[in-house]
């Protein structure tokens, strides 16, 4: 058996410092649960000239990716350096070269995963990727293993440590979003380009992923509806907030007679709801298997340590696997042929808030509309508009389906008495 297993490291950012101080700061224990030693051999960066905040052999740094995949020293490549295309053709090239992959890259992943799995099963190779999904939360090892032997039929949570930090300084301290946005990139919660973040598609990405282990089915980034959290306002908030919900980004990936939906999108939920109490960077993600019932899991979801432990943790599985000579043979190939939910067949309710003319007979027009596609409220609230003359008018309406809210919605757009669609939220946790 290998007395020592070599690492190639891609990256030296939050998670790659994070990586680094595990191995070192818990080396004696990793050692004793492996029974050999984890050696870092390079690391690969952008600039090797820039200052790091963690002292190692800067003799260790390269900007060639060849001086990885290709050093026959090495046995796992671990990936933290981010990017989809070229980072794929770099862990293309390693698998190729007999190297295990651990990557954090769940936009990778999401994109190029299948492929990259079937090219490790076909070298031999391992790949572990469960620092993707939900930063320090073991979600993907909990799906694999511990309730691999159920059938999953609903998966909700919060995977974006980033939108959950600004939704939290927002509804507890009406902060402003920019400036909260500007406080989680300086603690390293949100991505290089935060877009994605805060447009909802990495957690879309995670959604898909982990849509895929729960329902193996081959679900892509664009099966998924994505809404980000841009256009959520500070009064959406405290509308919310007076109806007694809190408003959440909350990915769903449900199945049911053998469709399945999966959604990211900001949503309500009632205030003592247990995702409602998910604060700052916190993930949490919510199963429901047939046999097992409800769980949950929670934990940090972003962020240098909690992520790097996930990453740690794979990088121990497969230096076991490779000492047991059982590399390669994770990978199980989806089951099932991808079928989606129409919208008429995704059901939910729904919070919608509108600007209208503040006199008589307006809310005979709107609930005409709404009466035309059969749909009915569970509450109603009216305030004075800031312009004269105008009511602002917040509904949740009781379940319907996507394609009646859309419809109701047009209808709406087009009716004289409404000035402004403002917003629609899906509301969700109530039965
Ligand atoms: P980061 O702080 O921006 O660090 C990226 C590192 O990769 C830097 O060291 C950079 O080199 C290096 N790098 C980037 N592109 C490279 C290239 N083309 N060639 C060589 N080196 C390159 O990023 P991060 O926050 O650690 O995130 C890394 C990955 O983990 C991403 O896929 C991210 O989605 C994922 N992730 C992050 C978190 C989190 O909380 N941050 C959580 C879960 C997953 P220089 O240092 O020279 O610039
Ligand atoms: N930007 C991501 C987040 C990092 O905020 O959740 C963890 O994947």
């Amino acid at each position: 058996m290998k007395e020592q297993i070599n690492i190639g490291l891609c990256g030296l950012g939050t998670v790659g410092t994070g990586v680094i101080k595990i191995l070192e700061n818990n080396k004696e224990e990793i050692k004793h649960k492996l029974g050999c030693e984890l050696a870092v051999k390079r690391v690969l960066v952008h600039n090797i000239d820039k200052p790091r905040e963690i002292h190692f052999d800067r003799r260790l740094l390269t900007s060639y990716p060849e001086d990885l995949y290709a050093d026959e020293d090495i046995d796992i490549i671990i990936e933290v350096m981010g990017g989809i295309e070229d980072t794929y053709l770099l862990l293309e090239k390693a698998l190729e070269h007999g190297k295990h992959i651990i990557t954090a890259n769940k936009d990778l992943m999401a994109v190029h995963g299948q492929k990259l799995l079937q090219l490790a099963q076909a070298n031999q190779c391992d790949i572990f990727y469960e620092a993707s999904v939900a930063g320090g939360i073991p979600i993907i090892r909990s799906l694999t293993d511990g309730l691999a032997s159920d059938r999953i039929q609903k998966m909700m949570g919060i995977v974006n440590g980033t939108t959950n930090y600004i939704l939290t300084k927002m509804t507890d301290e009406h902060s402003d979003f920019q400036a909260v946005l500007q406080e989680a990139q300086e603690l390293g919660y949100a991505e290089a380009d935060p877009t994605s973040d805060i447009e909802g598609l990495d957690a879309a990405r995670k959604m898909a992923l982990l849509a895929n282990l729960a329902f193996q089915m081959n679900i892509n980034l664009s099966d998924v509806d994505v809404k980000g959290i841009t256009a959520v306002s500070q009064e959406d908030i405290t509308f919310a907030g007076r109806l007694g919900y809190t408003v959440k980004l909350i990915g769903i990936a449900a199945i049911s007679e053998g469709k399945v939906e999966v959604s990211v999108e900001p949503t309500l939920l009632p205030q003592d709801h247990p995702l409602a109490l998910v604060k700052n960077e916190y993930n949490a993600v919510y199963v429901y298997g047939e046999a097992v019932g409800e769980t949950m899991f929670y934990g940090p979801g972003a962020g240098s340590m909690p992520t790097a432990t996930a990453v740690v943790s794979d990088l121990m599985e497969a230096a076991r696997n490779i000492r047991l000579g059982i590399s390669g043979s994770s990978y199980v190939s989806p089951q099932y042929e991808t079928r989606l939910k129409a919208d008429d067949e995704k059901y939910t309710r729904y919070y919608v808030r509108l600007e209208a003319d503040d006199q008589a007979g307006t809310f005979q027009s709107l609930t005409n509309i709404f009466t035309s596609e059969n749909v009915s409220f569970a509450k109603i609230l009216q305030l004075p508009a800031s312009k004269e003359g105008s009511a602002e008018i917040v509904m949740v309406t009781h379940k319907i389906s996507k394609q009646q809210l859309l419809n109701s919605l047009k209808k709406l757009d087009d009716l004289e008495v409404v000035q402004k669609l403002i917003s629609y939220y899906r509301v969700d946790g109530e039965e």
